[in-house]
Parts: C-alpha cells; sequence; structure tokens
C-alpha cells in the first residue's frame, strides 16, 4: 500500500457509510457508482503501479452541476475527494492514498465547439487528448500538446498537471494555450472562467489557479484551448550522435538553421533506446550509438521546408555531428520513429519497477546526472538513462530495478534532488508533485513561496478535501 510504503497516516476525514452511497446513487445513475472491489480496483492503483490506495467508491458524473452537488455533499460530511482523469500521472497524484472517493471524470468528454477561425476548442475536463487532436485536424488545426499518454489521458488531466511534452518547444506551455476554463471549488461553487478569449486582463487570472494544481484547487470540468494550424509539410529526422557535447551544439544549430519550423528536438542516450528496442521488441532503424536525437519541422511549404532540413543534415554530417541518420515525411515512417520515442516511458516498466526523475536543468548540466547516477548506483540496479525534451531543458532519469528496494530509493533520494537544487534545477518539471514529492518540494520552493501556496490552499478548499497527501508537504 502506498501509505505503507511511504509511512504516512490518515488524517481526520469522515468515514464513508451506506447512506452517502444512497446519496450518490440518488444523484447518478447506479452504474455511474462503482463500489465493487473488482470495479473499483483499477482506478486505486497508478499506472507505473508506483502508488495504490484503498478507496471504496468511484463516482463519474456527467455534468459540472452534478461534480458541484458531488463537492458540496463531501465538504459537509468532510469526506475526502481524489479528483482523476486518465489516470496516466507519473506522480501518484491520481490515485487515492487511503480511502479518498474517487472523482474520475471520463464520463464528462463532450466536445462544446470549434471556432475554426480564432482556433478556440471548447470542450469538457473528461475528452481524451488523442480524440482532440483527431478532431481539429479534421477542421486543419492540432492541439497545442502531444504526449506518449494522448490515447489514455484527458485534457483535464493535461491542465490540471500542466503536462509539456513533446510540442512545448513550439507552442509553450499550458500556461499560453488554455484560454478558459470552468472548475468547481471543493465547496461545490462552480467558477465561471470558461472565456474564448486570448486578451482578457480583467483582474486576477484566475484560470492559472488551476492549472498545475493538481486536483487540489478544485475540479476542472471545461476547459477552452487555443489550436494552432496544422502544418501542411511535416519531416522527422532521426540522428546518431557521437557526444552529449554535439547533441548540444546540434541543438543551438537547428535553432539557427531551421529557425520557425523547428516543431521538436527530443534526446534518448542509447540505454534510454537499446532497452525500449529490446523490451518492446522494435526495430531500430538506425545502429548503436551514444546518443540519438529526434527534430522534426513543420511548416506550409513543403520545397522551402525541405531544403532548409536538407542544407541542415548536410552541413551537420559534414561537422560530424551527426554520424548517422534518416529524414522522413511519410506518415507510417514518422510513428514508427515517435514509436520508438514514446515507449520509452513504458519499456522501463518492463525490467520490472521504475524510479522516475522528471527535472529541469540548465543545459549544460543536462546530463551530467545521469553519470553520477551510474557511478553511484553501480550494478546494485538494471539500468540508468536519460532522455527528454533538450529544447525545455527537461530530463527524464529512469533507474530501474527488478523490483521495488528501499535500500536503492535512499540511495536515490534525495540525493538525485540535492544534485537539482545545486545547480538551481527544478524537482519536476512537468509531471508535478503528487503524493510522490511534497516532502521534496522544498528543493525547488522556498518558503515563503509555499507559505502562499498553502494560505491559497485554506482559501479554496478550507476542510482539505480535495485530493489531500498531494502537492503540499505536511510543515
Ligand atoms: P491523471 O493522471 O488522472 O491525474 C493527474 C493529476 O491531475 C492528479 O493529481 C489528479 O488528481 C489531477 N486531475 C486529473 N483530472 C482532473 C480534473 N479534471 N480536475 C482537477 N484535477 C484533475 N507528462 C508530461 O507532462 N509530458 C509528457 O511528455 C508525458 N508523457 C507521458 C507518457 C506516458 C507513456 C505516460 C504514462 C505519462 C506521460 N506523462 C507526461 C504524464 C501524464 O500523462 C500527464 O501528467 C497527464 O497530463 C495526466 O493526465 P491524466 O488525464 O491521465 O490525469
Ligand atoms: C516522456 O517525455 O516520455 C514523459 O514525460 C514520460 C516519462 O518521463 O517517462
Ligand atoms: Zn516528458
Amino acid at each position: 500500500l502506498s501509505s505503507e510504503k511511504y509511512n504516512i497516516k490518515r488524517k481526520n476525514y469522515g468515514a464513508i457509510k451506506p447512506p452517502d452511497i444512497d446519496y450518490f446513487k440518488s444523484l447518478l445513475s447506479n452504474d455511474r457508482v462503482l463500489t465493487e472491489e473488482s470495479d473499483v480496483l483499477p482506478f486505486n492503483i497508478d499506472w507505473i503501479k508506483n502508488c495504490r490506495g484503498q478507496s471504496k467508491v468511484v463516482l463519474k458524473p456527467k455534468t459540472t452541476e452534478e461534480v458541484s452537488q458531488i463537492l458540496s455533499y463531501c465538504n459537509d460530511r468532510k469526506l475526502a475527494v481524489c479528483p482523476q482523469g486518465g489516470n496516466t500521472g507519473l506522480v501518484g497524484g491520481s490515485v487515492p492514498v487511503f480511502d479518498e472517493i474517487v472523482l474520475n471524470l471520463s464520463s464528462m468528454n463532450k466536445i462544446i465547439s470549434l471556432d475554426e477561425i480564432s482556433g478556440a476548442l471548447v470542450c469538457e475536463a473528461g475528452c481524451v487528448l488523442e480524440n482532440l487532436d483527431n478532431y481539429v485536424r479534421d477542421h486543419n488545426l492540432i492541439m497545442p500538446l502531444d504526449l506518449g499518454a494522448k490515447g489514455s489521458c484527458h485534457i483535464g488531466g493535461n491542465v490540471s498537471t500542466n503536462a509539456g511534452g513533446l510540442r512545448l518547444l513550439r507552442y509553450g506551455n499550458l500556461h499560453g494555450s488554455i484560454l478558459g476554463i470552468e472548475a468547481v471549488k471543493a465547496d461545490g461553487t462552480v467558477i465561471d472562467c470558461l472565456r474564448t478569449l486570448k486578451k482578457d486582463n480583467t483582474g486576477y487570472h484566475l484560470k492559472h489557479l488551476f492549472i498545475g494544481s493538481e486536483g487540489t484547487l478544485g475540479v476542472v470540468t471545461k476547459v477552452a484551448v487555443h489550436c494552432p494550424a496544422l502544418s501542411k509539410s511535416v519531416s522527422l529526422g532521426y540522428f546518431g550522435v557521437n557526444s552529449f557535447e554535439d547533441v548540444l551544439e546540434l541543438y543551438k544549430s537547428a535553432k539557427e538553421s531551421l529557425g520557425e519550423i523547428l516543431s521538436a528536438f527530443e534526446m534518448a542516450d542509447n540505454e534510454a533506446i537499446s532497452s525500449t528496442v529490446e523490451n518492446c521488441k522494435l526495430s531500430n532503424p538506425l545502429e548503436d550509438y551514444p546518443f540519438y536525437v529526434l527534430i522534426e519541422t513543420s511548416g506550409s511549404d513543403e520545397s522551402h521546408d525541405d531544403e532548409k532540413l536538407n542544407r541542415f543534415l548536410t552541413k551537420e554530417m559534414e561537422s560530424g555531428k551527426i554520424v548517422d541518420g534518416t529524414i522522413t515525411s511519410e506518415p507510417a515512417k514518422m510513428k514508427n520513429i515517435w514509436n520508438i520515442r514514446e515507449s520509452i516511458p513504458g519499456a522501463g516498466l518492463l525490467d520490472g519497477y521504475v524510479f522516475k526523475y522528471d527535472i529541469s536543468i540548465p543545459l549544460k548540466n543536462y546530463y551530467d546526472i545521469v553519470l553520477l547516477l551510474r557511478k553511484r548506483m553501480g550494478n546494485k540496479v538494471t539500468r540508468v538513462y536519460g532522455y527528454g525534451h533538450i529544447g525545455d531543458g527537461n530530463i527524464h532519469i529512469n533507474v530501474s530495478t527488478p523490483e521495488y528496494s528501499k535500500e536503492i530509493c535512499d540511495m536515490l533520494e534525495p540525493y538525485v534532488f540535492e544534485e537539482v537544487a545545486k545547480v538551481k534545477g527544478s524537482i519536476s518539471a512537468e509531471h508535478g508533485v503528487g503524493f510522490r514529492k511534497p516532502q521534496f518540494i522544498h528543493y525547488s520552493k522556498d518558503g515563503t513561496a509555499l507559505q502562499l501556496m498553502r494560505d491559497l490552499k485554506q482559501c479554496m478548499d478550507p476542510n482539505g478535501i480535495l485530493n489531500p497527501y498531494k502537492v503540499l508537504p505536511d510543515n
């Protein structure tokens, strides 16, 4: 149990009683109140099987009004609630710790409107990201974010975690792309900031409170997202590189040479790719190299874009920074290459257990921690590997072992966070704090900032019913 593994005590919330279940059944239809142990189990376990809660009930509201009534009731009864989207979160925020009620948003999955001229999409929070991307593509638009979990994660979960992913380099983070939000406060009050305006400086920008607050300040029920135009010409380069210094030089050169058409710049070390290819039985179009780089371009004029990309390729093959590579514009081939990159998170799980670190770090220090960890962990672990979003200064470090081990955990934590703090990095670049990291948040947030976070929590959720044990440390 997560509570046992992390030595934490249940707080003084109400316990769910039969009349509570009767109330929820009177509010929602019976099939949207899950209480059978086998039905509830999947909602208690997170994607990396790192955290497991003990909830006895899952509620699946269909409307904002239902969310509001549920929260108002829970607030009066001091019943704790864990908001849940697609349950793909990587820090244990999406599953209960004890018996919190799971409030799962998957039945709120309607698209409300799309303005093809401005690109404003309005939808319910439980829409799956990939479904939204497919929908807007039919209207020559794309979603401003993309991640390996797109087939399961919800836009409401993306907003609540301020998800980054593969397109952040091009379209910025969600604070810039989310035009409006409707959210429900812990006491059931509906906050309607669901505008589709690009500009709206009427006082405090309240929508930002819900972006990245991981379900601790409110439940996001609807969102308005700005969707950029779909690029007519897209190409993907996949390159073998000899050293990390060359990866950095290539990034600088790609920004200079490709300019406005550069849409993604990802890296993975040899261990990340070789273990993924091996564990997931994929085929790697390139031989073995110390590092791999993925460069995507998206533009509007194929011949212009190809010319730029080919000029860049010729220059960097001559300079020796690219030792081998392939460029393609064929959708099936691009999908295969992206699939290798997007399979890295899941491949680690096939080793048994993965300790995951998601850090922002100055680019000159970007890869140091992988080398430090390899030395520190030696043959106590199966693998240590790094991959991530170079363009965002965000590296993911996975340490895989046959199974969870407290000894290994103690060797990794807080060591990793101390190293990150030394260079003023962030201990969570894009995955959030969730249940796994509140005790380490002070490595990235100072005391006054943490106090303001606590004040906000007290103001928005005075009974602390929303996603307890997450994000904020106890003291
Ligand atoms: P969940 O996992 O269900 O919840 C995440 C958090 O948000 C929880 O704290 C939950 O309480 C809260 N929450 C969910 N919905 C709501 C709501 N409607 N209102 C209020 N709170 C809510 N993340 C990245 O940033 N970049 C990546 O590139 C990336 N790649 C991934 C690849 C894979 C294969 C996997 C498994 C995960 C990846 N993630 C990535 C992590 C994860 O997918 C994101 O954090 C995603 O945004 C979570 O969305 P979700 O709907 O699954 O939310
Ligand atoms: C990614 O970039 O693949 C994700 O953030 C998931 C991970 O860190 O494994
Ligand atoms: Zn990532």
